[in-house]
């Protein structure tokens, strides 16, 4: 198995090439256009790694998974889906265009940029703060690493660029679909978006889902079987905007991209898998991410479909 893993890398670092490191937050484009790696937690407690695995990077909208399972966990099923929907986009992650053409204004699925804004305002918290240290601390319980914190260069870079993010949660609150202060709301979501982590957290975070809600490593069950399900059916349908049909296709695994390069696969009863490859395509995937992912499905045979 680690012989798959180091040819999964070394059959695919030339990818890296043909994406470039997310520009449009400055902090973001330092990141190391030629770094790639993996991570595998198997649900058996094994971990095997290979290629850069211990680059520390942004966890961005990877984030959103687990902001995700909190607004579940707290408001319920019926709740968060009044106010958000579960259906692709088909549009890049950022995009406003059907808030406004929808009748109902609802953001389509909670892993777009509107719908995580929406989904952050419904977590469990009087304030910002309150529902940032929810969140958190759930991402630090999934990973098993208490030492999980924000970039404080990245966080500030997000704030001061993040105009998209605040003409989106602006536009919400007028639509009624954001309960407290819009700004509040806006400074959790970069707040999340900044939180800095390696590939073995985030393989840790996916084995959770895989082994449906219990951590493999202390048998503790985080969230119901049906928050995972859900969660899963959203990865799959929507975990890559604009080209989730396509990776699942490719890859077939329940995932969720972040511009920080970072791919969370979950492969269901068996392991969580993390790629980390900063170099992105055009809708804000990890370009040789991807690629490791579908070389990693096809030897292994873990495409769920
Ligand atoms: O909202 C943003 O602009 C980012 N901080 C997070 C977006 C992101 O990761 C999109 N994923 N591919």
């Amino acid at each position: 198995m680690q012989k798959i893993l180091q040819e999964a890398i070394d059959n695919n670092r030339h990818w890296t090439a043909h994406g470039a490191v997310a520009s449009y937050i400055p902090e973001l484009a330092k990141e190391n256009p030629d770094a790639l790696g993996v991570c595998i937690y198997n649900i058996d407690n094994t971990t095997l790694c290979a290629g850069d695995s211990h680059t520390k990077f942004t966890i961005q909208s990877v984030s959103k998974v687990v902001t995700l399972i909190c607004a579940l966990m707290d408001k319920g099923k019926e709740t968060v889906f009044s106010s958000v929907g579960m259906e692709p986009s088909a549009d890049p992650f950022n995009s406003m265009v059907k808030l406004e053409t929808r009748e109902s204004h609802k953001p389509l699925n909670p892993f777009i940029n509107a719908g995580a804004i929406v989904c952050t305002s419904m977590v469990q918290g009087d304030n910002g703060i309150e529902k940032f240290n929810r969140i958190h601390n759930m991402i630090k319980i999934m990973a098993d690493n208490p030492a999980i914190d924000i970039n404080q260069s990245v966080y500030r870079s997000e704030k001061l660029t993040g105009n998209t993010n605040r003409a989106i949660a602006y536009y919400l609150k007028g639509a009624g679909l954001i309960e407290k202060d819009v700004e509040d709301v806006l400074d959790t979501y970069f707040k999340l978006c900044s939180i800095e982590i390696t590939a073995l957290d985030v393989a840790k975070m996916a084995s959770v889902i895989a082994n449906n809600g219990i951590t493999p490593w202390s048998n503790e069950r985080l969230m119901s079987i049906e928050i995972c399900r859900i969660v899963k059916a959203i990865m799959t349908t929507c975990g890559l905007y604009d080209s989730s049909g396509q990776f699942s296709v490719d890859v077939g695994l329940p995932s969720k991209s972040g511009v920080g390069g970072c791919i969370m696969a979950v492969a269901p009863q068996n392991m969580g898998i993390a790629v980390i490859g900063p170099a992105l395509d055009s809708h804000g995937n990890s370009m040789a991410g991807k690629k490791v992912l579908e070389y990693l499905a096809n030897e292994l045979n873990l495409s769920i479909f």
